[in-house]
């Protein structure tokens, strides 16, 4: 079967194709579904149930992430019934979420998709319940931050380490109410296999995992600012976090918009610590006759270089130089490198470091 066929979404006949899900279709559709444990570079894990919608025929609802579309098929996602369900459900989730007395802020670097969903929804106000949950309070890795009261087990984060990362450095661990994030042994992250790729914190849709380094930043302070990573030649893009005038934190942009698809390795998302470095290059240096490097202006650094180049042609051929670029700089730096390398000098000696 790999006709596209006819399916009815809240009364109107929408065209489907076999294998997609119920949130595949109405996305298309411009039909707003909340979704929490939904992640699109994932395996549907229909964990969070917050997509429930009805389905004619089937008794109990069903999550729109993860039910395939059937011919025919008639799809209500919204009524009096889903409205009842999301109350309860977001009531749920909130009674088990605390802030107050926790001694969590009010709101942490993460955007909090959990909390805007249960505000837009009128989720019941119930009592707190105090969850055994625990998380691992003993692990020093000095970037990822677990909060146990905040997370859901919607499973994203471990899902993400598993299919996205291939490492499966984190699990859930535990049984019933003291069901948590855990790792093997309840070892730090850095006596694991985790690669600090930080995708589990992006992916998390409550802010249970967060950066430590901009941990209590309100998230409504922080300014993005989209970037491409310097690091090495792929050109992942980034959004820089801006907060007070300095970049306190490095996350990806949605998956699906860029090339990097949401993710971004250890490099790209913490190692930004440089940009604000005290001793961080910021004008050319030149060495003087006293053996000692002075700040210079572009003009003097490039004409230096240029006369030393020269010389050494001069004195022993143009073969005597060599030219290697980096895959750090853009596809036009290296053309011109090499450019510069065959016509003005004359030589092919020319490399880059990606091409070894
Ligand atoms: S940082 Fe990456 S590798 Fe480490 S636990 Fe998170 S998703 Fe897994
Ligand atoms: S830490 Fe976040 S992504 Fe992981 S299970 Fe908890 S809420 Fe979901
Ligand atoms: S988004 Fe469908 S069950 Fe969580």
């Amino acid at each position: 079967m790999s006709e596209r066929f006819t399916i009815k979404l809240d009364g109107r006949s929408c065209r489907a194709a076999p294998g997609e899900t119920v949130l595949d279709v109405a996305g298309r559709e411009g039909v707003s579904i909340p979704t929490l444990c939904h992640d699109p570079r994932l395996e549907p894990a229909g964990a969070c149930r917050t997509c429930l919608v009805e389905v004619a025929g089937e008794r109990r609802m069903q999550p729109a992430c993860a039910f395939r579309v059937r011919p025919g098929m008639d799809v209500t996602t919204a009524s009096e019934r889903i409205d009842r369900h999301r109350k309860v459900l977001y009531g749920l989730y909130m009674a088990d979420h605390r802030l107050d007395d926790a001694g969590l802020p009010e709101e942490n670097g993460s955007a909090n998709m959990l909390r805007e969903q249960a505000a837009r929804n009128g989720a019941l106000a119930l009592p707190p319940v105090n969850a055994s949950r625990t998380g691992r309070p003993a692990d020093t890795n000095p970037y990822i931050r677990f909060d146990p009261e905040l997370c859901i087990l919607c499973a994203r984060c471990t899902r993400y380490c598993d299919e996205v990362e291939a490492v499966s450095a984190i699990t859930l661990t535990e049984r019933g109410a003291s069901t948590t994030i855990g790792t093997i042994g309840n070892a730090g992250l850095l006596d694991t296999s985790c690669e600090l790729c930080g995708g589990c914190i992006d992916t998390c849709p409550t802010g249970a995992m967060t950066e430590k380094k901009s941990y209590g930043i309100p998230h409504a302070e922080l300014e993005a600012v989209r970037s491409t990573c310097n690091f090495c030649g792929v050109g992942c893009q980034v959004d820089l976090n801006i907060h007070a005038g300095r970049v306190v934190k490095v996350a990806s942009p949605p998956p699906g918009e860029t090339v990097n698809d949401g993710n971004l390795c250890v490099k790209g998302r913490f190692a930004y610590d440089f940009i604000h470095h005290e001793e961080r290059l910021q004008v050319p240096m030149v060495r003087g006759r006293d053996g000692e490097l002075h700040r210079a202006s572009w003009e003097v650094a490039i004409r230096r270089a240029a006369d030393g180049l020269l010389a050494v042609r001069a004195k022993h051929g143009a073969d005597a130089l060599g030219f290697v670029s980096s895959s750090r700089c853009t596809g036009e730096e290296n053309y011109l490198m090499q450019k510069l390398s065959r016509a003005a000098f004359g030589t092919n000696n020319c490399h880059q470091c990606a091409a070894t």
